[in-house]
């Protein structure tokens, strides 16, 4: 450990007690760095992961094989996954829960982590061949994997390629995010220190699905190339125009609102069981554990945009700023 305090817990995906020989073997071919608190991170092909991690990610390359109408949702780690998770899903199943009041709506008494699992940090992370059949289809999933990592696996697929969900977010507001997350996933207070040390391993790239800019133009340039199989989506404009956001999000799963349903304010039912307020005040929410172990807690805090300023110096951003825009130039994808 380097400037911060022992964490009093850490979370599976960040171990290394998971490898075969095989990836140990890999593993020791490859560049490796520290992240802030001084664990070991390795990149392979382009993207740093913890040793587990790396696992999972190179067992569902090998074994993951999405069935016909599965959908992936793809996220920035701090972008708005869980956000996404509970829209998407809300959306999917809104003739089953939304307007049938003998159910209970599933967002109500579980954690969007767990109606939406992880590809590699849940399902491949404690079995190279998990059973997805015992999941209906459409199954939804969930990945922070770069696109051409995805691609590998859902390439070798039979059926037609899977639709993609993807959202990002400004990166100096998704820093500010992680920060207060690492602290309260590792259930303790870090200092200045940890904070100046965090914040320059994600100038140099070096995080767990770092660097994140690779991440986003990876997505970005898959949307263009492939609009109808994979849509790229911004926090700052789902809270921006939330009805225009999730209406192209419905669309573009191929399940649009009807004029009826609009009228019978549909969306707006969506968003507000959706919304930061109503999730992160439920019981599940506030007090529960996910199937992977982290406090449900963790996810939710403020949802606001530009709370990077509240945090960083005028010279971080200006150091931040810089960095992502020339990794971005020529892309034609822009931050604020
Ligand atoms: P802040 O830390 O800025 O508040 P992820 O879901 O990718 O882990 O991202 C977490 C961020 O999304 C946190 O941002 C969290 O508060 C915000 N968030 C979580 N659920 C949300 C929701 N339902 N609506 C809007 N923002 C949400």
């Amino acid at each position: 450990m380097e400037a911060s305090q022992e964490p009093q817990h850490l979370p599976n995906y960040m171990k290394d007690d998971n490898v075969s020989q095989e990836t140990k073997k890999l593993i020791s071919s490859l560049p490796s760095d520290k992240d802030f608190m001084g664990y070991n991170l390795y990149n392979y092909k382009g993207c740093w992961y913890y040793p587990n991690t790396l696992q999972a990610v190179l067992d569902v390359q090998d074994h993951f094989r999405p069935r016909e109408n599965d959908i992936i949702l793809a996220s920035l780690p701090k972008g708005g996954t869980t956000w996404l998770k509970s829209l998407v899903f809300a959306v999917l199943h809104r003739e089953k829960y939304l307007e049938n009041p003998q159910t209970t709506h599933p967002l109500l008494s579980q954690n969007p982590h767990d109606l939406v699992p992880f590809l590699e940090i849940e399902l491949y992370a404690s079995s190279q061949t998990p059973d997805l059949t015992k999941f209906p289809s459409p199954m939804i999933f969930s990945t922070h994997m770069h696109l051409n990592t995805l691609r590998e696996a859902t390439k070798k697929s039979s059926s037609s390629p899977c639709k993609v969900v993807y959202v990002c977010r400004g990166l100096k507001d998704t820093f500010v995010s992680g920060w207060h997350y690492k602290n309260k996933l590792h259930r303790t207070e870090m200092d200045q220190a940890s904070f100046e040390l965090l914040f320059d391993s994600y100038c140099r790239g070096v995080t767990l699905y770092g660097p994140y800019w690779e991440q986003m133009l990876s997505y970005w340039k898959g949307s263009l190339e492939d609009k109808e199989n994979v849509l790229f989506m911004r926090y700052e404009e789902i809270v921006e125009e939330p009805l225009i956001q999730v209406k192209r999000l419905a669309g573009f799963l191929n399940c649009p609102f009807t004029k009826e349903e609009e009228e019978g304010g549909s969306v707006e039912k969506i968003l507000k069981l959706c919304s930061l307020r109503n999730l992160s005040n439920l019981e599940t929410n506030k007090n529960g554990t996910t199937r992977i172990g982290i406090d449900s807690n963790v996810f939710f805090r403020k949802g606001e945009v530009g709370d990077w300023k509240n945090h960083l110096t005028p010279q971080m951003a200006k150091r931040f700023d810089d960095i992502v825009e020339g990794r971005l130039q020529g892309s034609g994808l822009t931050f604020q």
